[in-house]
């Protein structure tokens, strides 16, 4: 079988980046193996028209059960694994342990089946939250430590065992399907202002507020590039803060209902890098926000006018 012919297997394919990427690899005329803990199309439905998603096989797995991982790996045989699969804030909070079970077991599971089935690189997500900050110069929560120790695995796996991997930090990705975790509060507010919903912010903040198109389109480019060794990097350096996110929103819907906070929810602010990334897929169109926002806007009022798949997929 042809490199371009194996599937790529995508963890927590039911999630928000899982279903733009399965949209954004459809696209490309990729196949792939999309698993998650019980099959759930409700994101990708609107994304990709469920008679364009032919080239994807579902297959269940808990990504935490070592054996079950290394069975779904050993019987797919991809080209490439994407994995996403993970508990975020506030899910991770909440329940710390069963966190670390699929942050951290589920990532050393992924590598050792890739070691054992020679899975010639996994691209996987870590998060901005495992930068250093503040006075410990450490990762401020166990979500962002733990992304941090998931990290330290991969270049362990490089190490010792050969394993290629990229690691890839989003910071506050955007988009329609993010609906879960502390920053989707950034989507939130584009599909009250896009459907005339009030919304009050619940905190003011600044990041690297990515539009999740261009994301997928990264992760597609990932899954074709070649590279030695366990790289990590940033996916953009580019910074908003969550005023320029609502004068994005007002300069498209002037009398959007949005509140704005005065709560700061701290986040890392400085040493973006994505130089790493760039070595590897070279340059890709880049979505400003204003772009972005009026792109989402359009998808949520097209969802909500019943047109769905309005989604284009990738960074178009
Ligand atoms: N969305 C962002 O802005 C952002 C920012 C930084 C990092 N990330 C990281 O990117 C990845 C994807 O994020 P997302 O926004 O799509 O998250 P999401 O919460 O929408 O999706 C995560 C998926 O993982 C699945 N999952 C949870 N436990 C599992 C288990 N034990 N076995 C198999 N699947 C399991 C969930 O069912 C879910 O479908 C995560 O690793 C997340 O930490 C996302």
């Amino acid at each position: 079988m042809s490199v371009d012919r194996q599937p790529v297997l995508v963890t927590g394919a039911n999630g928000f980046l899982g279903a733009w990427i399965l949209a954004g690899l459809a696209a490309a005329g990729r196949p792939a193996v999309a698993s998650d803990l019980a099959r759930d199309t409700r994101r990708l439905d609107d994304l990709l028209a469920p008679d364009r998603q032919g080239a994807i096989r579902w297959r269940s797995c808990d990504v935490g059960d070592a054996e079950a991982v290394g069975t779904l790996v050993g019987d797919t045989k991809p080209a490439a694994i994407v994995h996403l699969a993970a508990l975020q804030i506030p899910a991770c909070r909440a329940a710390p342990s069963l966190c670390a079970q699929v942050n951290i077991g589920g990532q050393i599971n992924v590598l050792e089946a890739a070691r054992r089935h020679g899975v010639p690189r996994v691209i996987y997500t870590s998060s901005a939250a495992a930068k250093p900050r503040g006075p410990a110069n450490a990762p401020a929560n166990l979500y962002g430590v733990f992304k941090k120790t998931a990290e330290e695995i991969a270049r362990l796996y490089w190490e010792a065992h050969g394993v290629r991997s990229l690691g890839l930090r989003p910071h506050i990705v955007y988009g329609v399907g993010r609906d879960e975790g502390e920053t989707s509060a950034i989507t939130k507010a584009i599909r009250a202002a896009a459907l005339g919903e009030p919304y009050a912010m619940p905190f003011a903040t600044q990041g690297c507020l990515q539009y999740a198109g261009e994301v997928a389109d990264i992760f597609c480019r990932c899954v074709a590039a070649d590279w030695d060794g366990a790289l990590l990097s940033d996916l953009t350096t580019e910074q908003h803060s969550t005023d320029q996110l609502l004068a994005a929103i007002r300069a498209e819907v002037p009398d959007a209902d949005i509140e704005p906070s005065d709560t700061i929810r701290v986040s890392p602010s400085q040493g973006f890098d994505n130089t790493v990334l760039r070595s590897v897929i070279g340059e890709w169109p880049r979505t400003p926000l204003a772009e972005g926002v009026i792109r989402t806007i359009g998808q949520f009022r097209a969802r909500a006018a019943g047109r769905h798949h309005a989604a284009p997929a990738g960074s178009t």
